[in-house]
């Protein structure tokens, strides 16, 4: 299973690359929004600056809605960096830019996904990664986790090369049920990342070891 981040944050994503354990970064608007970023400029060359941090892809995402817009941006994108995944968004003109890009052999991964038939029509356009939104679904009472075991029970039955990319990942147990559900990839916050590295008997065990060491 990858790890990617899910952040626009360069020092948090610099902490999950110390750790080793990264394997690409994931970013919406929102994100970006919310680190300050604005204006197309600061945009690409945050995207640039991430790039440089981590070796693996990094997801942008365009903001046009109509094909010829999703098109021209996403080629911008991709020219900025070989790990550039163009990110689109589920809607009709999203799929057709998909397939557009796979065609050209640009890489992308569709976002915004909340049913197996969307991640179904992502994959048969040949979308790199499908991004089903688990937290958001279980916001409203619905299960995300078994969206995630779904779509990869269908992409295995028919062979689809589309990585499952379990998205809105808000607590470890997120991530251990996609594990589970044999998602390919997770992208969450670090902290439920550096959740993953606590438990009490550990903590116990090593106090343990360490004033045993130092007894006289
Ligand atoms: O990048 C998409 C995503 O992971 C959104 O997460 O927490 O805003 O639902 P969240």
């Amino acid at each position: 299973m990858k790890f990617f981040i899910d952040t626009a944050n360069l020092d948090q994503i610099r902490e999950g690359n110390d750790l080793g354990i990264l394997d690409g970064v994931t970013t919406n608007p929102s994100l970006m929004a919310k680190e300050g970023i604005r204006g197309q400029e600061q945009i690409l060359n945050h995207y640039k600056a991430i790039c440089d941090i981590v070796d693996g892809d990094v997801s942008a995402e365009v903001i046009a809605t109509d094909f010829e817009g999703i098109v021209s941006e996403g080629e911008h994108l991709a020219e900025l960096h070989p790990q550039i995944v163009v990110k689109v968004p589920m809607i009709r003109e999203g799929v057709k830019a998909i397939r557009y890009f796979t065609d050209k052999g640009i890489k992308t991964n569709c976002t915004l996904v909340f049913s197996a038939g969307q991640a179904i029509l992502a994959a048969k356009a040949g979308a790199t990664y499908v991004s089903p939104f688990i937290g958001r679904l279980d916001d409203i009472s619905t299960n995300g986790i078994e969206l995630i075991a779904q779509i990869v029970d269908i992409y295995r039955y028919y062979d689809f090369g589309t990585q499952v990319l379990a998205a809105s990942i808000r607590h470890t147990m997120h991530i251990l049920e996609c594990a589970e559900a044999g998602a390919d990839v997770v992208t969450c916050p670090l902290d439920p990342i550096l959740g993953l590295l606590k438990h009490p008997l550990t903590d116990i065990g090593l106090a343990k070891f360490l004033a045993d060491h130092n007894k006289k």
